[in-house]
């Protein structure tokens, strides 16, 4: 990565703390009535996650005038949802929205970069509890400065598995996302968990807590940041039913190694989603 991306890795981690603020303020003040709904009615948005992208996207048009974006309010707009091979920046100006609306106190601000269609940095900041993970292709992934690794497990019996229901609620989809739960609880492993945002169950699999994360249905905006922060803590990423990532595809298996993620890519149940790049 040439020099230029270092300034734009350090604007996002400028911005997202500035976002990461208005969070802060907003948290605990959402009243009832400013809760909306999106793709069906448990896929909230608020007046802080449109708010917020805003102001993210606004900053770094004022440096990066010719860059693209992909946000996730602004394609809830009504923008086009396209990763062309030009600089794009990748924004989920909340992520874990139904938890900020009910002051669970997991929510980031996601922040993801790609050039050619690969990330170049990502910076998640878990704003409420005040962590900044940050990645650079090639460089490494931190948090608050200190360096990531994941998991050293090998045996996928003695690991934690993150993953989420999202807000897909078609009894075929919750239909293939317990019995996916059921088989994997079986393998046995030590436990599942969901912190309720997909950056930071990524950040987690980096940090060595949980061994691995899974999902169907997630965006290409919860995970461009995250998913380089696992995979320069020395993570893996794949497909859940274990052939390579597609980013647009609303897919993800993360895990801290290959054995890990292999066997439990046998275990999750597939299900269709709406590609993120689908404009039909
Ligand atoms: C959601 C969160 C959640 C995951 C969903 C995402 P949002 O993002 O990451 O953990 O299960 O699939 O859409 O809507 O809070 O930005
Ligand atoms: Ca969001």
């Amino acid at each position: 990565m040439t020099d230029i991306w270092q300034s734009a890795m350090d604007h996002a981690v400028a911005v997202a703390r500035k976002a990461g603020q208005v969070v802060r303020d907003a948290v605990g003040g959402v009243q009832k009535e400013a809760v909306m709904v999106k793709s069906s009615s448990i896929d909230l948005v608020t007046e802080t996650d449109q708010k917020v992208e805003k102001l993210i996207i606004e900053s770094i048009k004022e440096k990066f005038p010719t860059h693209c974006f992909i946000g996730e309010e602004s394609v809830a707009a009504g923008e086009v949802c396209l990763l062309s091979d030009s600089p794009t920046w990748i924004i989920d100006p909340i992520d874990g929205t139904t938890n900020f609306v009910h002051t669970f106190p997991y929510v980031a601000v996601s922040i993801g970069f790609s050039v050619n269609k690969q990330v170049e940095f990502g910076v998640v900041y878990s704003c409420l509890r005040d962590e900044m993970y940050t990645a650079r292709r090639g460089k490494g992934a931190f948090c608050d400065g200190r360096p990531l690794q994941v998991s050293q497990q090998q045996d996928i019996r003695q690991a934690l598995v993150a993953t989420e229901f999202g807000s897909n609620r078609d009894p075929p989809a919750v239909d293939k996302m317990f019995s996916s739960l059921k088989r994997v609880l079986s393998i046995p492993v030590h436990g599942v968990r969901g912190a309720g945002s997909a950056a930071i169950n990524l950040c987690l699999v980096a940090s060595g807590c949980v061994e691995a994360y899974y999902e169907i249905g997630i965006h290409v905006w919860d995970i461009a940041a995250g998913l380089l922060i696992v995979s320069e803590a020395g993570g893996v990423l794949m497909d859940v039913k274990g052939g390579p990532l597609d980013l647009m595809s609303r897919r993800i298996l993360a895990a801290n190694n290959r054995s890990v993620a292999e066997r439990l890519a046998k275990e999750i149940d597939d299900f269709s989603v709406r590609r993120d790049d689908d404009a039909s």
